[in-house]
């Protein structure tokens, strides 16, 4: 995509390895539970590091005058996504490092608590949104608006700006995954027109929406 001005003094843009620190401080202000972004070990460098290379997917940046304020990945190519996990997640044995190098108190108790039982749960529902006979499905990976940012319709200029570039790649159908305790996001997909078609066990929903293609 092009870059696009959204409001007065609001650009939508394709992320560049430029972004990085930027991603990388919006995850952690964003997601202040998850050991990906909380742990001092640089797991979430090398995230960011391979998404932004990742011909899988397309990462879109918001920013005003004071510089980029959200971002949003959307996944075109989930076989290709699933093949490049562990470049970006790094190993079982990192992750755990990572986990133990977290000083974070939320992310020990989600950990406790569910985190092992939601991956569970998510890889489930990414199973169940593999591609399907005749579906193409793009899928919203991730979607962050500073706090400072929230409720302004951001959240909503970019999933519409992920429904565009699905259409733009033939993609029929655009799913996410949201946790079901993430209230905030499940009203957003709702009001983007998205259905929820399948609940975990351990919390986590899947939801989808057809898109209409131009055919010729
Ligand atoms: C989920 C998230 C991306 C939503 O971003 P957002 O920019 O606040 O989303 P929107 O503004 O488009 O919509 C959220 C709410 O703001 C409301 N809103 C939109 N424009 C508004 C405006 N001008 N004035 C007041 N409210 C407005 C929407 O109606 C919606 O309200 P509702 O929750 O009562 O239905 C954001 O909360 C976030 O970054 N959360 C942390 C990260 C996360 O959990 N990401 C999702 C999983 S990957």
């Amino acid at each position: 995509m092009n870059q696009t001005q959204t409001r007065m003094d609001v650009t939508l843009r394709p992320a560049s390895t430029a972004d990085l620190e930027d991603l990388l401080s919006i995850s952690r202000s964003c997601f202040p539970d998850h050991f990906r972004w909380q742990s001092r070990y640089l797991i979430g460098r090398k995230y960011w590091k391979v998404v932004l290379q990742s011909k899988a997917s397309q990462t879109l940046v918001l920013q005003d005058r004071t510089g980029v304020f959200a971002f949003g990945v959307l996944v075109l190519d989930l076989m290709m996504w699933e093949s490049e996990r562990e470049q970006r997640n790094g190993t079982a044995l990192t992750k755990m490092f990572a986990v133990l190098c977290c000083p974070v108190p939320a992310v020990w108790t989600k950990l406790l608590k569910h985190g092992v039982l939601r991956l569970v749960d998510r890889r489930q529902l990414l199973r169940g949104a593999g591609p399907r006979s005749g579906e193409r499905p793009a899928w919203a990976e991730l979607l962050a608006v500073l706090p400072r940012m929230h409720r302004q319709g951001f959240g909503a200029v970019l999933m519409s700006a992920f429904e565009r570039e699905a259409v733009a790649s033939q993609r029929s159908v655009i799913e996410a995954h949201v946790d079901f305790e993430n209230t905030s996001s499940r009203r957003m997909c709702e009001r983007q027109g998205f259905t929820l078609v399948s609940s975990g066990r351990r919390g986590g929903c899947l939801y989808r929406k057809s898109l209409l293609l131009c055919s010729g």
